[in-house]
């Protein structure tokens, strides 16, 4: 394959394996319904594919809890059978991004057991982070879904783990520890993995001695630690043996201290998540947009867009809702009123809009069918959030439930789909013109023209309720316009030879009205 930088513009597309397609009708979303799939992916017109956990797991945290990275669930199928997508994928035009969760394990991976097997003191637990029983944890740290991160062995030690029990953290000053996510690297390059996706990458580096947290505002013991720089120092000269990609899932709130994670020899992008944590207004998104762009350019890394994924309320919910309940731990509520007619005209706007921005974009599973966030009773719960947050916040199903396929309905699915949902399924909304899933195809397609244009310029005729800018592709290329109107006022279109693609109806005068955006050829 040759040599290209093909992540900096493209679309990606993640696969939540277990909730994307069921092949074998036993509730479980698996390859071989993937595979089945990879014509309709491609036909959406998406450039990657980037697949959750999908190795050999317990499933205490959806799959971030990995016992061997060398194997797939057999939920979900065989090495075999993601070798043969790989290709199949590859043939379509679809490259493949797999996930890495290098901060912690599952407490069922044969090093954990080993470690427990082996007892304090042994070689066996300094892969970890293990410490002598106390009355007390040892230190007043939080984990990243509340509650100590602390919990003891059979013996009464106590091994830190920043998310589940289930999930021991590694420690990153063991060379065994570095050496062996090297490997994990190689073994999916090798089988044609055009990158990786690196789950909570701020995390690994500890402080030494595990310090309680700064009372003065000092540097974070466990966040954002200056020596995870080296690491990912090593794994771009890895990747960059196989033309590979890596992409980090940063929570930062700094942007600069975020861009440092992508200098041109660290990561090559990482989610931007200040962009989907924005409410639906236009000051709001156009200071994002701005300081994105600001942060990126001084270190040369393309800029993602993303508006969901598996851990966050679906798109056309947050939208609709008059104040989002976040996304962080125990913030998320069930029973918030929501205006889904609303918050699907907003996430159509907001579709036109992400894709017309300069960099990647990231769509998640069902967001190109407009799924809102689904609510499921609590005792069918899975996630884990959901008890560690004693029962307060519903977690991160909601957004999990297994695709609607078809017309008719699908079988069964391991969290229920709500009643009615047949009128989002793909099969219906294929031959709709006016769907979701039409638009995003639409969109995908008409953004291949100009994704690779350089930045973008904002466009003066701006009102406050109104972002507006054009993208320029080179050598006489065009120019596209996009302009989105928060509303109320209607907004009249500037000055165009085509109206390419609009988010819905213009008034009768041919204005653009709340809520709704468009890209026009100038
Ligand atoms: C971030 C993942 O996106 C989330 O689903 C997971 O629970 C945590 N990292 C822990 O691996």
């Amino acid at each position: 394959m040759s040599r290209t930088e093909w992540w900096r513009s493209a679309a990606i597309y993640q696969v939540y394996v277990r909730s994307f397609a069921d092949g074998n009708g036993d509730g479980t979303g698996d390859l071989a319904g993937v595979r089945a799939r990879l014509p309709y992916l491609a036909e959406l017109g998406v450039d990657a594919l980037w697949f959750t956990p999908w190795y050999l797991s317990p499933l205490a945290d959806g799959g971030y809890d990995v016992a061997d990275y060398r194997t797939i669930d057999p939920a979900f199928g065989t090495l075999a059978e993601a070798e043969a997508l790989l290709a199949e994928a590859r043939a379509l035009g679809l490259r493949t991004i797999v996930d890495i969760v290098p901060n912690h394990v599952s407490d069922q991976h044969p090093w954990f057991k080993a470690a427990l097997a082996a007892g304090p003191g042994s070689p066996e637990q300094e892969l970890f982070h293990f410490r002598p029983p106390s009355a007390e944890p040892p230190n007043d740290w939080v984990s990243e879904f509340g509650g100590v991160p602390w919990s003891r062995t059979e013996s009464g030690q106590w091994y830190l783990h920043l998310f589940t029990p289930e999930q021991p953290d590694l420690n990153w000053n063991h060379p065994k520890v570095r050496q062996e996510h090297e490997e994990v690297l190689r073994f999916w390059f090798e089988r044609g993995a055009a990158g990786v996706r690196i789950d909570s990458a701020a995390l690994l580096a500890k402080a030494d001695g595990l310090p309680d947290m700064p009372a003065d505002g000092g540097p974070h013991p466990f966040h954002d630690r200056p020596e995870l720089h080296g690491i990912y120092r090593t794994w771009r000269r890895l990747a960059e043996e196989y033309d590979a990609v890596l992409i980090g899932e940063i929570w930062l709130p700094d942007p600069e201290r975020f861009a440092r994670y992508l200098r041109p020899d660290e990561l090559h992008t990482a989610f931007n998540f200040d962009f989907l944590a924005r409410p639906w207004d236009a000051a709001e998104l156009r200071e994002s947009i701005a300081m994105t762009l600001a942060a990126h350019a001084p270190v040369g890394a393309p800029a993602t867009w993303v508006l969901a994924n598996h851990d966050v309320t679906r798109t056309v919910t947050r939208y609709g809702r008059a104040e989002d309940t976040g996304f962080a731990f125990a913030r998320k509520r069930s029973g918030v009123p929501t205006d889904l007619d609303l918050g699907t005209r907003r996430a159509r706007a907001a579709a036109l809009l992400s894709l017309a921005l300069p960099g990647s974009v990231y769509l998640y599973q069902g967001e190109e069918l407009g799924l809102p966030e689904a609510e499921i009773p609590p005792e069918r719960v899975q996630d884990p959030m959901h008890a560690r947050s004693g029962g307060v916040d519903p977690g991160r199903d909601g957004c999990r439930v297994p695709l609607p396929w078809r017309t008719d309905g699908d079988g069964p699915s391991w969290l229920p789909r709500p009643a009615g949902w047949e009128r989002y399924a793909a099969e219906r909304q294929s031959g709709d013109a006016d769907s979701m899933l039409s638009l995003y195809r639409t969109a995908l397609r008409l953004r291949r023209a100009f994704r690779d244009a350089g930045g973008l310029r904002w466009l003066p005729m701006e009102a406050p309720h109104v972002l507006s800018f054009a993208r320029t592709v080179p050598d006489g290329g065009g120019t596209v316009l996009c302009v989105v109107n928060f509303g109320p006022p209607e907004v009249a279109l500037p000055a165009h030879r085509e109206l390419l693609l609009a988010s819905g109806p213009l008034t009768p005068s041919g204005g653009l009205p709340q809520d709704t955006a468009v890209w026009l050829r100038a």
